[in-house]
């Protein structure tokens, strides 16, 4: 039986590039995508994930709309690295319309589609959590109808990439981080910001993976210039702990949830989200000495396996 994902995203060019490596599994069947704000606007969320589903034309899988603000202020977007429209700033005429998004609204279709599949959806939350965390506020029971949670997002070294302490997604929206982690008491798989950079992709190797000749990879290289050039410049280099090489966050996310056997290692701890602190909202917090009295601990990926890594990203362009 193929396995059901559920994917959250807000739809940047690593969020586009996981999609892609979900949509090449044979593994898999992809239930829908509900978008968020995060590296763009919702409204660009949406139309960025209806461009990629076109691009390997799996235009049928369903686009629900979701929050278009963190739960407690303003949003912050990631144009400076995803291009202002979250997908490289290289606009195509013939992109679908966002008359293709789905009437109902992404955390009602969160909760219905998780309830019509009761232990046997994994959701893999690759964006800000604000959709995640409303809908359990919803629905407090979705966790334990859950299969797996995989997110991306969050960090171990207090190592930020937005704030000083803090990685995109869970600055993005605190709240919704610390609502998530504290009451998704389910199976809990986190592709944090320190593992990301420590398990780069060289550039040679991303060089060889635009170049292969078909469709989606001309679309991502026309839709990754900008990321390419943002990841090496001599700014952002800094925030890409140790070496250089390209890092698809939202991809190991991703093929964890793909593939059972790609963890090879792992850490286990209670974790939560710092709400208050001048450089340390939105810092994730894992508890190693147990301080928090929290019964629930998530799987931090350490360790994954490479080689699987780099089959999966090639098959995403085939
Ligand atoms: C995360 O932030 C976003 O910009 C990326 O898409 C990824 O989900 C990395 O910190
Ligand atoms: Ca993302």
């Amino acid at each position: 039986m193929r396995k059901k994902l559920l994917v959250d995203a807000d739809c940047g060019t690593d969020d586009a590039q996981a999609i892609m490596l979900a949509l090449a599994s044979p593994r898999v069947q992809l239930l829908g995508i509900t978008c968020v704000h995060g590296n763009t606007t919702v409204e660009n969320v949406c139309r960025n994930t209806l461009r990629v589903l076109q691009a390997c034309s799996k235009l049928e899988i369903p686009v629900f709309k979701g929050a278009a603000k963190p739960i407690l202020g303003n949003c912050i977007h990631a144009g400076h690295f995803h291009g202002e429209d979250g997908l490289g700033d290289a606009p195509d005429p013939h992109a679908p319309g966002l008359d293709l998004v789905q009437e109902e609204g992404a955390v009602s279709a969160m909760i219905r589609i998780v309830n019509e599949n009761p232990g046997e959806v994994s959701l893999v939350a690759m964006a800000p959590l604000t959709n995640l965390a409303l809908a359990v506020k919803m629905d407090p029971s979705l966790p334990s109808k859950l299969k797996r949670l995989y997110i991306m997002g969050g960090n171990t070294e207090s190592r930020g990439n937005t704030t000083v302490c803090g990685e995109f997604n869970f600055a993005a929206d605190p709240e919704a981080a610390y609502i998530v982690l504290n009451e998704y008491q389910c199976l809990t798989y986190l592709a944090c910001w320190e593992f990301t950079c420590y398990s780069k992709l060289s550039w040679e190797f991303c060089d060889a993976w635009l170049a292969q000749n078909t469709d989606k990879a001309r679309f991502m290289d026309r839709i990754y210039q900008r990321s390419i050039e943002a990841a090496q410049s001599e700014h952002l280099q800094k925030e890409f702990v140790a070496g250089t090489g390209f890092v698809s966050c939202d991809a190991y996310a991703m093929a964890a949830a793909v593939d059972d056997s790609f963890v090879v290692e792992s850490d286990h701890y209670p974790v939560s989200v710092e709400l208050t602190g001048t450089h340390t909202r939105g810092m994730m917090i894992m508890d190693t000495v147990g301080l928090l009295k929290k019964s629930h601990k998530a799987f931090i990926m350490k360790k994954v396996d490479m080689e699987k890594f780099k089959q999966m990203m090639m098959a995403a362009l085939q």
